[in-house]
């Protein structure tokens, strides 16, 4: 018997274990916009979850509450085991937030931006630069470690924020719409990042409005609608059912050709 292959290399490799996101009945108003309604959900440790819902239907505010960047009007939200509403300190320890644009601090280096977030996770000054550098070998910009961050292109800076949400080890990541703007070469690697940190034993929760952007890289999606969850679906299982794909055309040879 040959012995499992190792995980891929991913910087999460070694979070301890954990639940990963549990919440339950979560509700947030602005004024008389009830941007999230009702909202249970489970993310699972070592599995990315899509969270797949249009315009509106309230991924980003669901996100912020899970990321405790915004309070629950009601509801309760467990981060790797800990308390999010009441020991929100606590919960970002343990969890990676990527928002859906990178707004750094644009003139500062991409070096800088990852090791003043090191510092500010309590790393000290040389464990900060080193983890920076570390963190920019892995996303492939260590030649714009010294250049500010305004020069990357839009791949470049989704990496970046990559980089800037893991920088603490994370074993939760929450991430909102990182696919959007990425060409197909750029997406196939975030694929395989998200899938290394699932491997690695990480959480991973990834909204967009289009489940097509996701389904190659999450092992079960979470649909929402009008601020509240409607369904939940496990790609897994659904692949075992295998899906029949008719391709048709006028040139069989051209066919055979795309689809070898
Ligand atoms: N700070 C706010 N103040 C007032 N209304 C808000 C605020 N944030 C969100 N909303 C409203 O809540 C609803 C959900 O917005 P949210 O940004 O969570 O949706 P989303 O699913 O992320 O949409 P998108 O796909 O466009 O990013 C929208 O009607 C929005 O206008
Ligand atoms: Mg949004």
């Amino acid at each position: 018997m040959t012995a499992p292959a190792p995980p891929p290399a991913s910087p999460v490799l070694g979070v301890a274990a954990h639940d990963g996101i549990v919440a339950h009945g979560l509700a947030r108003s602005f004024g008389a916009v009830h941007a999230v309604r009702d909202v249970s959900l489970t993310v699972p440790a070592g599995s990315v979850t899509a969270l797949v819902g249009p315009n509106g239907s309230g991924k980003t505010t669901l996100l912020l509450i899970l990321a405790t960047l915004l309070r629950p009007d009601a509801g309760a939200v467990s981060v790797a085991g800990v308390d999010a509403v009441r020991e929100p300190v606590e919960a970002r320890r343990r969890l990676g937030w990527m928002p859906d644009t990178l707004g750094v601090w644009e003139e500062l280096t991409c070096h800088d931006i990852l090791a003043s977030l090191g510092r500010l996770y309590g790393m000290g000054k040389a464990e900060a630069s080193a983890r920076a550098d570390e963190q920019l070998a892995w996303v492939e910009l260590t030649e714009f470690a010294h250049r500010p961050a305004r020069v990357l292109s839009r791949g470049q800076q989704q990496r970046l924020s990559l980089a800037r949400a893991t920088v603490h080890r994370p074993s939760v990541l929450l991430l909102d719409e990182p696919a959007n703007g990425l060409d197909p070469a750029a997406r196939i690697r975030l694929r395989d990042d998200l899938r290394a940190m699932a491997a690695a034993g990480t959480a991973v929760l990834v909204s967009s409005h289009v489940l097509a952007e996701l389904e190659e890289m999450s092992d079960r999606a979470v649909f929402l609608r009008e601020g509240a969850t409607v369904a939940t679906q496990e790609f897994r299982a659904a692949d075992d059912l295998a899906r029949p794909y008719r391709i048709a055309g006028p040139d069989p040879t051209a066919r055979d050709t795309l689809v070898r």
